[in-house]
């Protein structure tokens, strides 16, 4: 018997060569997976009229982690059901800046954990007439309350005294201020602290100096677009991991795309596969192997070799190989 199920959904694009990469790089330490593949995303759709199939989407909800690669024009009918196959109530995106890459703000270093289920996001969206359309935004205590049990359990982890908590809750006083309340509420209770910072601030601030940061808490869509702007300042969404994690299991995927400028040329850069392999195996509990596999991944991208993307002329192939050689 192994050790954990893996399900791996490389999808459509570069999600094809950069998935493979990052089962290598697992494949080559000493822990017992067995990787189990399956179909999601454009070119199952084309063929079978579905693009999340019931056996992948099965797959991902049984197997102890799953690796998802991108999908193209169905993205979101790919990946906001295999969120919920997972029970997704976190979604985990650090932005760090690399040695040797030419970043914005070379000094940043921080980690969004965003809430994965509602807000905004919740899809309560309505066309009452010819000019009037509206959307729910849906903020419940107990989804706040599990994000910051679970942001609570993070800094911890890390040894940091608290964590930064980003809300508009001066203006959405109902919805904000519930979710803003519940937060404080259980770090109160973790004997945390909380720097609260409103949103369209925490924007200006973050760009000033990142460095003021290190755990940021924030609700769906403040999460989504303020972790995209943190992208920025490191030197792009190509070299930036995610996890969505569940109370049970949970799904790793780069935060970038499918590439379809440079799919099937097979010079993709492998380094946000590979970090999302390293959070699935610090997810796992292979702390050591995590780290291990993040700082082959560092010295890589410090020192070559080094796809299109950042300047080099290397291929998926040889950076994957590079990262396996140094691990
Ligand atoms: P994208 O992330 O696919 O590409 C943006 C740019 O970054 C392109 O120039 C691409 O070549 C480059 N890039 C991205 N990842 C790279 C890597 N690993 N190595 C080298 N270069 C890389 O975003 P775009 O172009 O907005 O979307 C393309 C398709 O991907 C769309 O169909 C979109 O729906 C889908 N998409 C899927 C996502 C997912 O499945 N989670 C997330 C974002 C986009
Ligand atoms: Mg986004």
């Amino acid at each position: 018997m192994s050790d954990y199920d893996i399900a791996v959904i490389p999808g459509d694009g570069i999600g094809q060569e950069v998935t493979p990469a990052a089962v290598d790089v697992l494949e080559s330490l000493d822990i017992d997976f067995v990787f189990h593949e399956a179909d999601a995303g454009d070119a199952v759709l084309a063929e079978t009229g579905q693009a999340l199939p019931q056996e992948t989407y099965d797959l991902a909800a049984s197997s102890d982690a799953t690796l998802f690669g991108a999908a193209g024009e169905t993205a979101a009918d790919v990946i906001l059901p295999l969120r919920t196959a997972v029970d997704s109530f976190v979604n985990v995106r650090p932005a760090k800046a690399y040695p040797g890459i030419d970043a914005v703000r070379p000094e940043t270093d921080l980690v969004f954990l965003r809430e994965n289920t509602e807000g905004v996001y919740a899809g309560h969206e309505d066309r009452l007439s010819d000019d009037l359309s509206t959307l729910t935004r849906v903020v419940t205590d107990s989804a706040s309350r599990r994000l910051a049990e679970y942001a609570c359990d993070f800094v911890d982890d890390r040894g940091l005294e608290g964590f930064t908590v980003v809300h508009k809750a001066n203006v959405m006083r109902e919805t904000d201020g519930r979710f803003r309340d519940a937060v404080v509420d259980v770090a109160d209770d973790h004997g945390l602290e909380t720097n609260e910072v409103l949103m369209d601030a925490f924007a200006t601030h973050v760009c000033l100096d990142p460095t003021q940061f290190d755990v940021v808490v924030c609700p769906n869509l403040a999460g989504d677009v303020l972790s995209d702007l943190a992208a920025g300042l490191v030197g792009g969404l190509g070299l930036l991991p995610s996890a969505n994690v569940g109370p049970e299991r949970a799904l790793f995927e780069p935060v970038h795309g499918t590439a379809p400028d440079i799919a099937g040329d097979g010079v993709a850069n492998p380094a946000a596969a590979v970090l999302s392999a390293a959070m699935l195996l610090e997810y796992l509990g292979h702390d050591e192997e995590g780290s291990a596999v993040r700082m082959a991944v560092e010295s890589v991208l410090e020192s070559g070799p080094r796809t299109p993307d950042l300047g080099g002329d290397a291929s998926t192939a040889d950076v994957t190989g590079a990262v396996i050689d140094r691990l």
